[in-house]
């Protein structure tokens, strides 16, 4: 057989190949399974070992030169193909970028953290609690022991099951417990706030079943309430940035004594004026100081407590609390 007309042939037809598709029915024609090199291969068996010696070098050696011409033929085919895509595209270089969608901080939140930002500037340190709460933070050490008829303004959501002192288990209904747990074993003073979510069965305009508060709570030697008008009134001034008339209105809470509600004088645009009831305060009732293992003859204290979606009410103009949690981000952009 006439090994070098054979491979020059073949060479030829690969050398012509001019697709992918031909160089490959090429390769099986020659080196597949049933490809004329590979019969020339098996072949070598059947020869005796003197012929085997003759033919099997060149044999080998023509595969050799037909897979390598078949490998670089492909590349040589892929690499034109390539060239001739990018030539054919364009790419515009000064398109605008599709645009990635931007959060932003929601209005509550917001509020919450310019409220604790203005405590803390105030010396008030940011105290955390659970809100899954037992029954003796949330109520009973704020002196509402268990058929308190003050329990009944809570709407409380209670848990069907006890926890394993026996208390039963409930969605803390403000964020007074913090404080319970913030003056426990530990002695005055003590400065805290408490910024949280609270839970309450309710829904309408006003109000929803989950909100936030903030709560302060100041336990010293000499804390008076007229400290805790001053905090107030400066507090009230850092939020709105202007001064206010305040108004402290005799109230009831189980846990202050006295206790007070603020209002602060709103003006409206047409003029007239309207007293809108801004937070809840008083002095810590002794029972509560006792409950928690503060000596009541020798500290006082004082606390108080806000909604903070009454603030970003305010602030905002929003006058249905629910949008704030409806999430529709045409609301919600308006304040990124
Ligand atoms: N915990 C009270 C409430 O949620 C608010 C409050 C706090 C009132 C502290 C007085 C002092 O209704």
């Amino acid at each position: 057989m006439d090994y070098a007309a054979t491979r020059t042939e073949a060479l030829a037809r690969i050398a012509a190949a001019g697709d992918l598709d031909s160089l490959e029915r090429l390769r099986v024609e020659f080196l597949g399974k049933q490809g004329s090199i590979s019969a020339l291969l098996k072949s070598l068996g059947g020869m005796s070992a003197d012929e085997r010696q003759a033919q099997g070098p060149q044999i080998h050696a023509l595969r050799e030169w037909v897979t390598t011409a078949i490998a670089d033929a492909k590349t040589a085919l892929e690499s034109a193909a390539l060239e001739t895509r990018l030539a054919g595209e364009t790419l515009d270089l000064t398109l605008p970028a599709a645009a990635t969608p931007r959060g932003s901080i929601h209005p509550v939140s917001q509020v919450m953290d310019e409220l604790a930002e203005i405590f803390a500037d105030m010396g008030f340190a940011v105290a955390t609690g659970p809100e899954i709460e037992d029954d003796w933070h949330n109520f009973t050490a704020l002196n509402m022991p268990e058929s308190h008829p003050a329990r009944a303004m809570h709407d409380t959501f209670y848990f069907p099951d006890r926890n394993e002192q026996g208390e039963e288990m409930l969605l803390r209904t403000h964020t007074s417990p913090v404080q319970i747990r913030a003056m426990k074993g530990r002695q005055p003073p003590i400065r805290v706030i408490a910024a949280g979510k609270v839970y309450r069965s309710d829904s309408d305009q006003t109000h929803t079943p989950m909100f936030h508060q903030v709560e302060g709570l100041l336990v010293d030697e000499t804390s008076s309430f007229a400290d805790l008008k001053g905090t107030l009134a400066e507090f009230v001034r850092a939020f709105f940035e202007r001064d206010f008339e305040m108004r402290f209105r005799p109230s009831y809470f189980p846990f202050t004594e006295p206790s007070a509600e603020v209002d602060i004088r709103w003006d409206r645009e047409d003029g007239s004026e309207r007293w809108l009831e801004v937070l809840g305060c008083g002095m810590v009732h002794p029972n509560v100081l006792r409950n928690c293992g503060i000596d009541a003859e020798k500290y006082t204290g004082f606390a108080f407590g806000l909604g903070v979606e009454r603030f970003a009410m305010l602030r905002y103009g929003v006058d249905d609390l629910r949008l704030f949690f409806e999430n529709d981000v045409r609301f919600l952009r308006q304040f990124a």
